[in-house]
């Protein structure tokens, strides 16, 4: 695919500047309240990390996967306490059998085949076990996270930055084959939203109900 290769490298090299933030880190803090203690974490695209580190202060993460070499190696840079990091895609993961708790934080909406992962999540996770996905809202636009960052505690620069990286990011991504957009999870999954920009669902076999309606009128969220 035309410009793949770029994309990554460019996008792996500004992650942490544009997403290292306030709103970030309430999203990790809430993947872990929701994180059952005696499940052991699996992380799926744990890019450069970001959500690995609040997850590795607080439990133990037994795998953080991440199958592109750029995001990888930010995430190899930080040496996290993690068990092991692999290069595993959604698609190509195996577990040893016994219930975990999947977190897949911004991914699914990037997967070409979100239904397809979303079922293999749940057929690794066990019968006991846990899949928490984030992904964002039909609503998350690059402006409306910009502003959601904002009103997390970043600074305007900061927000200016984010929005300005995107000019470049959106089209070096569709160059890429990126279409980001997630249509596999439903309101039956959806236990909160943060920032008016990402969704947090439960599912598998301890997952619970709660169901605000999806609106219509997805517009394309940031990569
Ligand atoms: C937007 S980043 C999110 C990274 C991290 N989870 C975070 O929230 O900071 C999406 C990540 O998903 C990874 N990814 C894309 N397709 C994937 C797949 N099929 N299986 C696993 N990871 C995938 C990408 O390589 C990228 O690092």
């Amino acid at each position: 695919m035309m410009g793949r290769g770029l994309f990554w490298r460019v996008y792996a090299a500004s992650y942490d500047a544009l997403w290292d933030t306030e709103l970030t880190a309430i999203v990790a803090r809430r993947v872990l309240e929701e994180a059952p203690g005696d499940l052991p974490v699996v992380e799926v695209g744990a890019g450069t990390g970001l959500i690995t580190r609040e997850l590795a202060a607080a439990r133990r993460v037994i795998q953080a996967c991440e199958p592109n070499a750029h995001m990888r190696a930010h995430l190899l840079a930080k040496g996290l306490k993690v068990d092991r990091v692999t290069s595993e895609s959604i698609e190509d993961l195996r577990l040893p059998p016994g219930d975990y708790c999947v977190i897949a934080v911004n991914v699914l909406h990037l997967v070409a085949d979100a239904p397809g992962c979303l079922e293999r999540l749940l057929a690794i996770t066990g019968p006991g076990g846990r899949v928490i996905a984030v992904v964002p809202t039909p609503q998350a636009s690059v402006r409306s996270v910009a502003r959601a960052q904002r009103v997390a505690g970043a600074s305007t620069t900061r927000c200016l930055r984010f929005r300005a990286a995107h000019l470049l990011l959106g089209p070096l991504g569709m160059l890429a084959g990126l279409r980001p957009r997630c249509e596999a999870l439903t309101p039956e999954s959806l236990v909160d939203v943060v920032g008016g920009v990402q969704e947090i669902h439960l599912l598998g076999g301890v997952a619970r109900v709660a169901a605000p309606a999806r609106e219509r009128g997805r517009k394309r969220p940031p990569l």
